[in-house]
């Protein structure tokens, strides 16, 4: 081993390694290159074991060519790395790229139920008139579903309500939400102004007009000199929000065992404007609700006083008011959960 030879693997080293750097394929060979050309056991330091051999005078200058190759080796394998690196971080956000441009997926939103809805409306309506709105449950017991709303057990008007029946003793589920009267009468002291909206059921054969669950908001008031014209101006005012400033109302005598005198609320019909049509059996009237002054009977199962405190109260089917609201004709929509029904209202 001279000088000679020393140079010549030298120089082999330098133009074998720039060539694998120029051809390595990504950073991790190019590691592996630097380890195996400039590692400490790697084949530089192999070469220039070969150096010993030399004499003195030889050796700075196979030095000095070792140094160059070593500067040559490291600048390459520099550039080839920033290259490689650069080019790594250009595909990767080129394969990461998010196109803003590209039109979203549509967010399915939901939409109140229109029954939810309707109920949102006259809560808000009666609101405005002091009322709070309180809930009672859809499994009742008879006492307060009947008994205490003075009807009492193989009483006539219990035909009225075609009951369904649970099985535990002396409950059902609610025919009406006039039970709820009875319920806030004990949990509150008058002035009472309560709103209750609720689920109700009864044994009914089901088809466009008759379900056997269906909502009402029932109204009570109790204070000392309510009067039927508190009842009447209240309801008309209702009438008025819900369906026109320019409907007219009036009351027909009617018959609750819980409230007395009672009546037949109407509301000038909101399809032909009170001239007659089918809608509303020609008469240019539509009932949307129940009502009238608390029997003392009941005040009295309330807790109340009825020499001292007057009230009245009123029950209104849901969908009824929903039905003359929306022109829809058939109860079943409101239950059978159909997308291109309940979008509709939106
Ligand atoms: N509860 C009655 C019904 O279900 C409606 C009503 C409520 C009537 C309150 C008068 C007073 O038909």
């Amino acid at each position: 081993m001279d000088l000679a030879d020393l140079t010549r693997d030298l120089e082999a080293l330098r133009a074998e390694a720039l060539a694998s750097i120029a051809a390595a394929p990504d950073v991790a060979t190019l590691e592996a290159l630097e380890l195996e050309v400039l590692g400490k056991k790697g084949r530089l330091t192999g070469v220039l074991r070969g150096i010993g051999a030399l004499p003195a005078d030889d050796r700075p200058q196979v030095g000095a060519i070792a140094n160059t190759v070593r500067v040559a080796i490291e600048r390459a394998l520099a550039d080839r790395g920033s290259e490689l690196r650069g080019s790594e971080l250009t595909t990767r956000l080129a394969a990461e790229a998010v196109d803003v441009t590209t039109p979203g997926r549509p967010i399915r939103r939901g939409s109140r139920h229109p029954i939810n809805e309707t109920i949102a409306e006259i809560a808000d309506i009666f609101g405005q008139f002091g009322f709070v709105v309180y809930e009672g449950p859809e499994i009742e017991d008879d006492v307060r579903n009947f008994q205490m709303l003075n009807i009492p057990p193989d009483h006539p008007a219990r035909d009225l309500w075609d009951t369904l029946y649970v099985d535990v003793e002396g409950h059902l589920l609610r025919t009406h939400t006039s039970p709820g009267q009875i319920r806030v009468m004990h949990e509150e002291r008058p002035p009472i102004r309560a709103l209750l909206p609720g689920r109700c059921f009864r044994y009914e054969a089901i088809d466009a007009s008759h379900a056997s669950e269906f909502f009402q908001v029932e109204g009570l008031m109790v204070d000392e000199g309510t009067t039927m014209g508190d009842l009447k101006g209240l309801l008309d005012q209702f009438a008025k929000a819900m369906y026109g400033a320019d409907k007219r109302t009036r009351f027909r005598p009617g018959y609750y065992p819980f409230t007395e005198p009672s009546v037949a609320f109407d509301v000038e019909c909101v399809v032909c404007g009170g001239s007659g049509c089918p809608a509303c059996s020609h008469t240019g009237w539509m009932t949307i609700l129940g009502a009238g002054m608390v029997h003392p009977v009941v005040l009295q199962y309330g807790g109340l006083d009825p020499e001292r405190y007057q009230g009245f109260a009123f029950g209104m089917g849901v969908e009824r008011i929903a039905n003359l609201r929306h022109s829809v004709g058939d109860l079943r929509l409101y239950m059978e959960n159909d997308l291109r029904f309940l979008e509709q209202f939106r």
